[in-house]
């Protein structure tokens, strides 16, 4: 459906669990977050009642984000519930990869199409600091099984202080060469200040050609990143906060002082 600013809306993307196995510094405070209730998280079927509605208003790709998607018990099954709804075209997940290798082959089988997974570096001790513990090893492994799982394409997402000639970034960007992988470089924001920017070689931060809305994993719907804007879809009712959410895409994003990277899911 198209927005106001005609914008064709047709992309959605899903935080199934604001819960995350790793704490990368620019996504998590070292503390950890307040999670959400586990009542507030929507079930399994209200999230396929979620996209059966968006087919309606022209949903046609969906991304299962997070927090840490794989860390969400049968997520396999909702991928098999979404993926068997007529209309959807596209369906995707951003992980990081750390608990892939056990899931990989049963995401292929169960209709996952692409997958994009965060990779910062490939130095097991920076790995390690960035992520506060995180095992480097078991990423590159659960890496390599969705290049044998056969997503096409694996694209890598890699997160940068300020350009893609830092060391991190071109030895991750060599590996990706090497595999076969395609590299998006995305700046290190800053949610606090609305330091944010565009995505080298993705397509996010572009306003002008915007056509995605998120829902959190505690069932807002919120049109924008960068937004405050949102409506509960137990509240309003999905139909109405579809309607609500187009009808209140921003032309542009501002920051928003409430999301947070591990609730919308990047
Ligand atoms: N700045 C840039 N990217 C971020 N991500 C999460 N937090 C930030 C941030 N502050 C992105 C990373 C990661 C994905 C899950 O979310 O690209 O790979
Ligand atoms: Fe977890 Fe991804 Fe946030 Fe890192 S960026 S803490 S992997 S949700």
């Amino acid at each position: 459906m198209l927005d106001k600013f005609n914008r064709d809306i047709n992309y959605l993307r899903i935080s199934v669990t604001d819960r995350c196995n790793l704490r990368c510094r620019y996504c998590m405070p070292e503390k950890g977050i307040t999670l959400f209730d586990h009542a507030e998280i929507l079930s399994y079927e209200e999230i396929t009642e979620v996209v059966k509605t968006g087919v309606k208003f022209g949903i046609e790709k969906i991304r299962i984000t997070g927090g840490e998607p794989l860390v969400r018990k049968g997520l396999i099954n909702l991928v098999s519930m979404i993926s068997r709804i007529d209309g959807i075209k596209d369906l995707s997940m951003t992980t990081n990869a750390v608990l892939l290798d056990g899931y990989a082959a049963e995401l292929a089988k169960a209709g996952l199409k692409r997958i994009n997974i965060s990779l910062d570096t490939l130095d097991a001790e920076t790995y390690k600091t960035l992520t506060r513990g995180g095992d480097l090893t078991q990423a590159l492994k659960g890496i390599e099984v969705a290049k044998n799982a056969g997503f096409a394409p694996v694209k890598i997402n890699c997160v940068i202080k300020k350009s893609s000639e830092e060391k991190d970034a071109r030895e991750v960007k060599k590996f990706c060469e090497k595999n076969g992988f395609q590299i998006r470089f995305i700046r290190w924001m800053n949610l606090e200040n609305g330091d944010f920017s565009a995505v080298e070689g993705g397509d996010g931060g572009n306003c002008t050609q915007c056509n995605r809305l998120r829902l959190t994993a505690n069932g807002i719907l919120k049109p924008c990143l960068f937004s405050d804007i949102g409506f509960n879809i137990r509240e309003t009712g999905i139909e109405q906060a579809f309607l609500k959410v187009i009808e209140n895409k921003p032309e542009c994003g501002t920051f928003s002082k409430k999301g947070k990277f591990y609730n919308i899911g990047g």
